[in-house]
């Protein structure tokens, strides 16, 4: 597992004025910060972050990532539960993608607690704030010794 591409979704590019008390007040650019040091630190040699409110766009470069990435960490935000595009782009691709929230999805509105990406992804993590990003890295790091 060298090259890891982050996916943030609409309205993450807020974090830190957005909601604060459920989505904490560190903002995008450190939690992504934080992010790279924790890719590097556990032996990623490439760590690239994408974020876009627009659905085709993270279709996009979910597509292209299949050909330079080898795993990669999407929080789709809201498209999480809804977007069957998104979710057939996931299947699509023969890459593992590990589904992430800061929140607990599965302790907020009913709405929140579906996901329709979950079956396609190899891990769900969900309510560690950002700590759940650096789970998700970890979550790719355990899927390929388990393959191997
Ligand atoms: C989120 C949870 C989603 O329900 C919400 O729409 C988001 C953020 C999270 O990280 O907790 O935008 O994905």
């Amino acid at each position: 597992m060298k090259n890891v591409l982050v996916i943030h979704g609409p309205n993450l590019n807020l974090l830190g004025e957005r909601e604060p008390g459920i989505y904490g007040n560190d903002d995008f650019d450190s939690i992504n910060n934080e992010i790279n040091c924790q890719a590097i630190k556990k032996g990623f040699i490439k760590c690239e972050i994408f974020q876009s409110n627009h659905e085709g766009a993270i279709i996009d470069k979910l597509h292209e990532a299949r050909k330079s990435f080898d795993g990669i960490v999407l929080n789709a935000g809201a498209y999480t539960h809804y977007s069957y595009a998104i979710r057939d782009a996931i299947a699509a691709i023969k890459i593992p993608v590990v589904e992430v929230h800061l929140s607990d999805i599965h302790a907020r509105e009913d709405f929140r607690a579906v996901s329709v990406i979950k079956d396609v992804c190899i891990a769900q993590i969900s309510g560690y704030g950002k700590e759940s990003y650096f789970m998700g890295l970890d979550a790719l790091i355990e899927y390929e010794e388990r393959k191997n």
